[in-house]
């Protein structure tokens, strides 16, 4: 009738309100957009179909059964990006802080089962106070409820967390569990205890920003992927992210199409400076190879002695990682490690090709790397490489020494091709540290001890720090021209497609953590 027809009008309406203009306002003068706002802008126009709009709390302590508020602080639902599904929950600050209640987390968990079921990326949209306050333990079993889902869903579909406003406490674990975290710039912090807490136990002075927001994150702890200045720029972040990825663990992603011409890159052969030790940017190595203007950064300014993101490569979706000789001169450490081996398990998990650039002098010395752990750290590289059944291309620039070359995607750990530069040095160290160990006698006992060094330096550079002992042994494939690197790569990555590797069942492998 008339009357049910108007009264669902209303209740629409009000849904739409959130917490009320004041709320919304509030939420516009702290530069953040409503999270209906954000799904709009988020997704294709007008394909956001909501899921449980008339969802209210069922708490009745402290005066709740008055305060009610359809949707109960978050939004939910699917909708496409590009013309792909996608499901999406963005919590609503106006409504109690955006603060998790049983029935909001309901409204999350039921998107995140069928995101599994139909096999399409989660994105979750986070501004909110935390556990609901007035509802206790059931607002913890809700984060639970969440948590659960998310270690499901890990390696099934991909799973983005952007954080756009307060992410504290129990909050923080849902974010840290899913395959990308994106903060925005001054508007969200991320922690387990805030500031007062941390003042009352460690007696530490710090503000939010400090302790939590996305430069400390994006630099220090590396719990963020990717910053943005603005709720739109985030926003279009996870747009570009999401067109890397494919839809889920079974797909491919989607190659554009492209031609192959004769796609010789002259710039890549002035690149390596003469001398060995002085440094040049990776990237420009990187920019030399892939479709113009394609590469997307991961943890840009964290660990920034090895670089990681999303690239393509003829149109084709490829991941990868590289020693960065700007920084520490491109070593391996505790954090690097980290962060590559993270990434190489995402693009395994979500089919996407991995391709490996290599200057590496070693791993970093000292007591401090050896006292975090840099046996365990380095490792997970050397594991997740070695575990990963993607086209795994390797291109040796210049150093590859010791442990580190075996790690960075060698031929004995599985990779399908290694190429490597004329310039490459694959060695056990370099050619000064080699010399004073083995010729150290003779060195000693030399008129000109000096000169000696450099005279049996030579003799060993000469024969080691080469590529062709190793392209000799065929542990390297082929010894290109720096300019027909891109060729090499475009055939490589189409030749191994339809790579397929069967290995033998368990539950899962145990990498060093
Ligand atoms: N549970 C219930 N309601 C909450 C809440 C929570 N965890 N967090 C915030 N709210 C409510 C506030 O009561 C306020 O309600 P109102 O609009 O009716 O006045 C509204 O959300 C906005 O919060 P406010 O404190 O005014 O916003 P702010 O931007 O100044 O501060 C926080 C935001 C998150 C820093 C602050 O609200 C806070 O410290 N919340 C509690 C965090 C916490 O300890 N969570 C529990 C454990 S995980």
């Amino acid at each position: 009738s008339k009357k049910n027809i108007e009264q669902l009008h209303q209740k629409i309406k009000q849904a739409h309100l959130g917490g009320g203009e004041k709320r919304i306002a509030k939420q516009h003068e702290k530069k953040k957009l409503t999270a209906r706002e954000r799904i709009d802008y988020l997704l294709d126009e007008g394909s956001f179909e909501e899921i449980g709009i008339l969802v209210t709390h069922r708490t009745t302590d402290f005066g709740m059964q008055e305060q009610k508020y359809y949707g109960d602080g978050v939004v939910t639902g699917y909708g496409t990006i590009n013309g792909r599904l996608v499901y999406v929950f963005a919590q609503d600050f106006t409504v109690f802080g955006g603060a998790l209640s049983e029935t909001h987390a309901e409204k999350i968990c039921k998107v995140m089962d069928l995101a599994v079921k139909t096999g399409a990326p989660m994105i979750g949209l986070n501004d909110s106070g935390g556990a609901r306050i007035q509802e206790g333990v059931k607002s913890l079993g809700g984060y639970a409820d969440i948590f659960h889902r998310n270690v499901k869903a890990s390696g099934v579909i991909p799973q983005i967390s952007a954080i756009m406003g307060p992410c504290a406490g129990g909050a923080v674990y849902s974010p840290a569990m899913t395959d990308f975290t994106i903060m925005v710039e001054d508007t969200s912090y991320m922690f387990v205890t805030g500031p007062n807490v941390v003042k009352t136990v460690t007696n530490e002075n710090v503000t939010s920003e400090e302790l939590g927001g996305a430069s400390t994150h994006s630099t220090k702890s590396g719990v963020t992927h990717l910053t943005a200045n603005s709720d739109i720029t985030c926003l279009e972040d996870i747009k570009k992210l999401i067109s890397y990825m494919p839809q889920n663990n079974k797909q491919k992603v989607e190659k554009l199409p492209f031609e192959l011409k004769d796609e010789i890159r002259e710039k890549l052969d002035e690149i390596i400076p003469d001398s060995s030790n002085k440094p040049y940017d990776m990237h420009s190595v990187i920019e030399g190879i892939i479709d113009e203007g394609s590469f997307l950064e991961i943890h840009k300014n964290y660990a920034d002695n090895i670089i990681v993101g999303f690239a393509r490569l003829g149109g084709r979706s490829i991941g990868i990682v590289a020693n960065q000789p700007m920084s520490l001169a491109g070593v391996l450490d505790v954090d690097s490690s980290k962060k590559a081996a993270r990434f190489t398990r995402f693009c395994d998990c979500f089919n996407i090709p991995l391709l490996v650039l290599v200057d590496v002098p070693g791993f970093l010395p000292g007591t401090d790397q050896e006292w975090n752990g840099i046996i365990l750290n380095g490792a997970k590289l050397l594991y997740a490489l070695s575990e990963a059944t993607v086209p795994k291309v390797t291109v040796i620039t210049r150093k590859a020494y010791g442990g580190a070359y075996d790690v960075m995607n060698s031929k004995h750990i599985g990779a399908d091709m290694n190429f490597a530069w004329p310039s490459a040095e694959i060695a056990v160290m370099g050619a000064k540290g080699a010399s004073e160990i083995i010729f150290r006698k003779e060195i000693k006992e030399s008129e000109n001890p000096e000169q000696k060094l450099a005279e049996k330096e030579a003799e060993y550079a000469e024969k080691f720090a080469n590529p062709f002992e190793a392209a000799q042994r065929g542990f390297i494939d082929e010894v290109i021209m720096p300019k027909d690197t891109r060729r090499k790569l475009l055939k490589a990555f189409s030749m191994l497609e339809n790579k397929s590797v069967l290995r033998p069942d368990r539950k899962h492998g145990n990498i060093p953590l």
